[in-house]
């Protein structure tokens, strides 16, 4: 089979490793990819936002399998274009998935179908918006309703802060059109625990659980980032709790789309808060998790390929999807600075040292080849060094000691992934 994957980050580079690992792989190619992407797949100098030119691209090449990585290109309707011409495509149309893409849709899906989540309040309105602050209870948390790369949630602890966060989002505009509407709803608190499966429209298959670390500095302090690092699966995902998950969320998510007249096929990724009252949902994605995927991807035994072909089939019924029974956590080592600003363009060393290492892995987020072909850091997060153990513990000892084997200057991370676990 030819593969094409859409998208450039350590998710990307997990994907392509998966499906590198697949007999049924002949060819990869990604767009537009990175450096480190490039050892395993042939890049391709396509935009992700370029539907017409990646679907050109993929008659071509005969790709026989196309598979979306990213938030804003199945937003968009690159499945939708890709379809319309024949093409065989892995990831939610637009009209699914707007489950990722408008929180207000989410919300109202989940209040129709009775699936648990935090009370709310829709607005397009500002002074409607800010007159409802007046009588709410704080801490209380905005969210603006489109894609705001993550960034587009405010938890605020007073009236005063709540206020200016509404006109930030509706008025200022902070987070662009992402923010013509917004949700209002309360605060919970609890433990986090993210869970990606796959899905056909039908059936859904829930993939071992991870949790992500968002704050740039140890101790969950910091500005909020794409992801410092993340472990699977999470301890306090327990059988209780995804008893719970598969009687009233999982299932009831899939069989809501569907209702709608928005079959869902891809992954839904589930960001889940362990509130005193059980699991509620925090958010959708419509798509792997930016580093999830790092720590899930490799201890799946299943072929990717052929999960993929079912989602797309409609057979997800008949397949016993199967991870290993260990664990895995991924460090991200990102430029000193990020998420505000930093230098690019400095060198990487030491990358050979995970050539033959068994159950280590060192995904390229943001890297690239210079003039002189050696790879250098091009962004906030550069490298996402993953590796497994036999538990978390294991794990994080390994994914620390094969964070030493690379340098480049800035290099920096958080020293406590993982470490929630202590407490356990
Ligand atoms: P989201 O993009 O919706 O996942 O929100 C980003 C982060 O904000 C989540 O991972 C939570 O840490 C936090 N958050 C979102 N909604 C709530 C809520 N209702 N209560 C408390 N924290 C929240
Ligand atoms: N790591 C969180 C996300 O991918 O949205």
């Amino acid at each position: 089979m030819k593969i094409l994957i859409v998208g450039s980050g350590g998710r990307e580079h997990a994907i392509a490793m998966s499906v590198a690992k697949s007999s049924r792989a002949d060819k990869i190619y990604c767009a537009p990819g990175n450096a480190g992407i490039g050892q395993i797949a042939e890049c391709v100098p396509i935009g992700a936002m370029e539907f017409e030119k990646l679907a050109a691209f993929a008659k071509e090449k005969f790709i026989d399998m196309t598979i979306i990585g990213m938030d804003d290109p199945l937003v968009g309707g690159v499945v939708d274009v890709f379809e319309a011409e024949g093409l065989r495509v892995f990831g939610p149309n637009k009209a699914a998935a707007i489950l990722e893409g408008s929180k207000a849709f989410s919300k109202d899906l989940m209040k129709k179908y009775h699936i648990p989540t935090a009370a709310y309040e829709n607005f397009d309105d500002p002074e409607k918006a800010l007159a409802y602050l007046e009588t709410a209870k704080m801490p209380i948390v905005l969210k603006a309703d489109g894609l705001a790369l993550g960034k587009g949630v405010l938890i605020c602890q007073t009236l005063e802060e709540a206020k200016a966060g509404v006109r930030e989002i509706m008025l200022d505009k902070k987070f662009g059109s992402a923010g013509n509407q917004m949700v209002i709803e309360e605060f919970m608190t609890g433990r986090e625990v993210s869970v990606l499966s796959y899905v056909d429209g039908k059936t859904i298959r829930i993939m071992s659980s991870a949790q992500d670390h968002k704050r740039a500095k140890d101790g969950d302090r910091g500005l909020n980032t794409g992801g410092m690092g993340t472990f699977s699966p999470s301890p306090f995902y327990t059988k209780e709790v995804d008893d719970f998950c598969q009687k009233y969320i999982f299932q009831a998510t899939v069989d809501a789309m569907a209702a709608e007249g928005r079959t869902f096929k891809g992954i839904i990724f589930f960001g889940l808060m362990l509130t005193e009252d059980g699991p509620k949902v925090l958010e959708y994605n419509a798509r792997f998790g930016d580093p999830e995927a790092q720590v899930v991807l490799p201890r799946m035994k299943n072929d990717i390929l052929d999960v993929m072909d079912a989602c797309i089939d409609g057979t997800l019924d008949q397949i016993d999807l199967q991870f290993e029974d260990n664990a895995a956590v991924c460090v991200v080592l990102a430029s000193d600075g990020y998420p505000v600003s930093y230098q690019k363009g400095y060198e990487i060393r030491g990358l050979e040292k995970f050539d033959g290492q068994d159950g280590y892995y060192c995904f390229h987020a943001g890297s690239k080849l210079n003039e002189e072909g050696q790879f250098v850091t091009n962004g906030g997060r550069v490298l996402g060094v993953t590796a497994k153990g036999a538990d978390l513990k294991e794990a994080r000892a390994n994914a620390y000691k094969a964070t030493e084997w690379v340098e480049f200057e800035n290099k920096y991370m958080r020293h406590d992934i993982g470490r929630a676990i202590d407490d356990v």
